[in-house]
């Protein structure tokens, strides 16, 4: 394992052409310098392989993008469809995007138009016999692509490589139904194709290591990363994607969460470029099926690929996601990006909506209850602050003091600003101080035996019609409620830390939450700046349970020697545009921590696949327990 702070660089080069190896996280430096590769090659006496004409087949969410990829590095494509209609849908939606590119300034209308030049669009494979690469993007099913391989061992040269941008599929069944599979392989673009940097190689037990090494190279000319894998369903990205996809549908499905909610939860909570729903929209739901459905079959019958029985039947209804026009959201027209407001979008938090909090107990002297009075106090709240001793108090006091001057220092707070916040929190450590507030935050020590105390004294002390709310991320919030006389006014409110910085709260509603308090607690989330998600009460609420299995299918997969962590990371950076790849997460937020959220969610929900990693167990034990102690997955000493 590499560290994170080298990045060091190591250079092998196998057959003609020459691979980076890389070790610790991907900087702007890897990418610039895999852009020389080709050149590299050129200089070091290998000949890399020139492309100068390919063909893609299948034009539509994804062969649209890879046409476009080519073509705007100088490459004539020929573009394949199945017939006259589609080839018209694949130009208009070509020209839509490059159109968008100039709009945007990111292309002139010069380049645009050389762009289109080099396309030429055809019905039919008889036009590939010239071209030196054909990249097959047609539908996820195996017979279909076998058959297209098939034609165009006859059709193409002897020495065309033939690769297929397959998610699932097993890239050595295709290669067989052809002559020539040590010429096959996966090129694996990611969605949107003109935008996401990685492509994953695939290759088989068969594929010359030429045709890899070449195909590399081509891949650092389009100015792509890539990584090169065996032969597995999902490769290494999808393999970690489609899981979490595919359990965010399942909770949507059984009402636990709205559409809206979960895709914010994911967004703010994850710092994801987009929810999971729209993405499953973006992918288009048929691919989505057909890519669970081979990953079930042929990743080991792990039953959260078994496809949501919701998304077969949207397929059924032609709810497809974008390109359709509707999916779990409506679109503008067809193939448009822009949502539009359907009979499912929620209606906006009504004004009057928590206008009866006036006053805010928070009870706790840690991170989190320093953070939330931060958050009510800078938004006018009148806030007292509870903790367990007079000196806890204060130690609280200076670190809100010095939270706070860190914002003037910074330029994001002016100095009457801080003085006014701090002017609005009492510091006690009485609890029938809150005798009057009109909500109490409870942030205390993450134990049900300490929060069940607290929640029967704060029945006793606090007046009638006050929200009781927990901040727990584990514990079950119904647990907290039945320790009162009042569990219809108990709810959860789960920040995330730091409080004051993250966007996103989960409202937890138990099964005895009034809808009064869910809209109270909803409408102080408004006013405190705060996107609200509300959810049932269920173990990781939304962002822990759909993020944690995600993380542990990645120390899963290392385990399994499938990839290192370095291309992992790399993988969900550059092909899903994830902020930080998961062995980064877990190091910083720390594999104790991630342990313990895992087996969890693993005791309360019996799903084989949450079973916790043994290797991230065995971390833990040995200590390694990430950036806190200097040492996780990767070594910061
Ligand atoms: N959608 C994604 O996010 C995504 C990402 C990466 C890889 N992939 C993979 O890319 C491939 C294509 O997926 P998609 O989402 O673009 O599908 P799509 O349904 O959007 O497009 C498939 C296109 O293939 C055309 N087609 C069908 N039969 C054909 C034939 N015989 N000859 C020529 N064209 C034909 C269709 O008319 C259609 O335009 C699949 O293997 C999929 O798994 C998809």
């Amino acid at each position: 394992m590499g560290t994170a702070s080298d990045a060091a660089l190591q250079r092998r080069t196998v057959g003609r052409g020459v691979r980076w190896v890389t070790h610790g996280p991907l900087t702007a430096r890897h990418v610039a310098d895999s852009r020389t590769r080709t050149e590299q090659a050129f200089r070091e006496g290998g000949v890399a392989r020139k492309f100068s004409s390919v063909g893609v087949i299948g034009l539509g969410t994804m062969g649209a993008g890879i046409v476009e990829v080519f073509a705007r590095k100088g490459v004539d494509v020929v573009a394949v469809e199945v017939d006259e209609a589609a080839l018209e849908r694949a130009r208009a939606s070509i020209t839509g995007s490059t159109d968008r590119a100039v709009a945007r300034e990111k292309l002139s209308e010069a380049e645009r138009d050389a762009l289109l030049g080099r396309i030429r669009f055809v019905v039919g494979l008889a036009e590939l016999s010239g071209v030196d690469l054909v990249v097959e993007a047609v539908p996820e099913q195996l017979e279909l692509k076998r058959k297209i391989f098939a034609e165009l061992d006859e059709v193409c040269r002897p020495d065309t490589i033939l690769a297929t941008n397959t998610s699932s599929l097993s890239v050595t069944e295709i290669s067989v139904a052809t002559r020539r599979p040590n010429q096959v392989v996966g090129m694996h673009f990611f969605n949107p194709a003109p935008i996401m940097k990685l492509v994953e190689i695939v290759k088989t037990v068969v594929t010359d290591e030429t045709v890899v090494t070449d195909v590399e190279a081509l891949c650092e000319s389009l100015g792509k990363v890539d990584v090169t894998i065996n032969d597995r369903a999902g490769f290494i990205a999808n393999a970690l994607l489609f899981g979490y996809l595919n359990h965010a549908v399942a909770l949507y499905e059984a009402n636990y969460v709205s559409r809206e909610d979960l895709d914010a939860a994911m967004r703010l909570g994850c710092g994801l470029p987009m929810g999971p729903l729209a993405l499953m929209d973006l992918i288009g739901l048929d691919t989505a099926y057909e890519i669970l459905d081979t990953m079930y079959r042929r990743g080991g019958r792990d039953r959260r690929h078994a496809p949501v029985p919701l998304i077969k039947q949207m397929v059924t209804a032609g709810l497809l996601g974008r390109k359709s026009g509707r999916g779990f959201y409506t679109y503008e027209k067809p193939g448009s990006p822009k949502a539009i407001p359907d009979a499912a979008t929620p209606a906006p938090v009504s004004a009057g909506d928590g206008a009866t909090v006036r006053t805010v107990g928070v009870v706790g002297s840690g991170t989190m209850a320093s953070g939330i009075v931060e958050v009510f106090a800078r938004a006018g709240y009148d806030v007292i602050a509870v903790a367990r001793a007079a000196d806890k108090a204060a130690k609280l006091r200076d670190k809100m003091t010095a939270s706070l001057t860190k914002g003037v220092v910074r330029g994001k707070l002016s100095e009457a600003d801080r003085d006014a916040a701090l002017g609005r929190v009492t510091w006690s450590a009485e609890l029938e101080r809150l005798a009057d507030v009109d909500l109490v935050v409870e942030a205390v020590v993450e134990e049900l035996i300490v929060k069940k105390a607290l929640f029967a004294s704060l029945d006793e002390i606090c007046k009638p019609g006050v929200v009781l709310a927990t901040t727990t991320s584990s514990l079950p919030v119904i647990e907290c409620a039945m320790a009162t006389g009042r569990p219809a006014d108990v709810v959860g409110l789960h920040f995330f830390n730091p409080a004051p910085v993250m966007g996103l709260v989960e409202v937890v509603r138990t099964i005895r939450t009034s809808p009064e308090v869910v809209a109270t607690a909803t409408g102080v989330c408004q006013a405190i700046g705060k996107q609200a998600v509300v959810c049932a009460d269920r173990a990781g609420f939304v962002v822990n349970a759909l993020l944690f299995p995600y993380l542990n299918d990645a120390v899963k997969m290392l385990e399994a020697s499938y990839a290192t962590a370095d291309d992992i990371d790399y993988a969900m950076k550059l092909g899903c545009a994830y902020p930080m790849g998961p062995f980064q997460l877990l190091d910083v937020v720390g594999l104790d921590v991630s342990l313990a959220i895992q087996q969890t969610l693993y005791l309360e929900l019996r799903e084989p696949g949450f079973a916790p990693a043994p290797l991230l167990e065995q971390l833990v034990t040995a200590g390694y327990l990430g950036r806190k102690v200097g040492r996780g997955f990767r070594d910061y000493r």
